[in-house]
Formats: C-alpha cells, sequence, structure tokens
C-alpha cells in the first residue's frame, strides 16, 4: 500500500526504515515522504509510531 504517493513510498519500505532504527526525520530524508504536497506527513508519523511499539 503507499502511504506517500507523491514520491511512491510504501508501507513495507517505511516499516523497513523503522526496523533498520530509523525516525521519521531520517525516513523523511532517505525516502521523500511528506517532502512534497505534505498530505502524507501526518498517516506516516502515525504508521512509524505503531510500528516502533509493534518491535
Ligand atoms: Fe507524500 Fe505528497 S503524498 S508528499
Amino acid at each position: 500500500m503507499y502511504v506517500c504517493l507523491c514520491k511512491a513510498v510504501t508501507q513495507q519500505q517505511i516499516e523497513q526504515a523503522v526496523e533498520q532504527g530509523d525516525s521519521y526525520a531520517q525516513i523523511r530524508q532517505k525516502l521523500g515522504v511528506g517532502t512534497d504536497c505534505g498530505c502524507c506527513g501526518q498517516s506516516a508519523k502515525q504508521m512509524i509510531r505503531e510500528h516502533t511499539s509493534r518491535l
């Protein structure tokens, strides 16, 4: 499932980055999440929080 349509970033890519210890800022920098229209930012942050709590 795409989380960020502008940068074509999937939930799986974000979860893998979280598993490698990346923060939202690092994921934003590496994958470009939230760097275009910005509308995915809140949902990406929520996804990172939820996945972090499952680790
Ligand atoms: Fe992620 Fe636009 S949907 S920056």
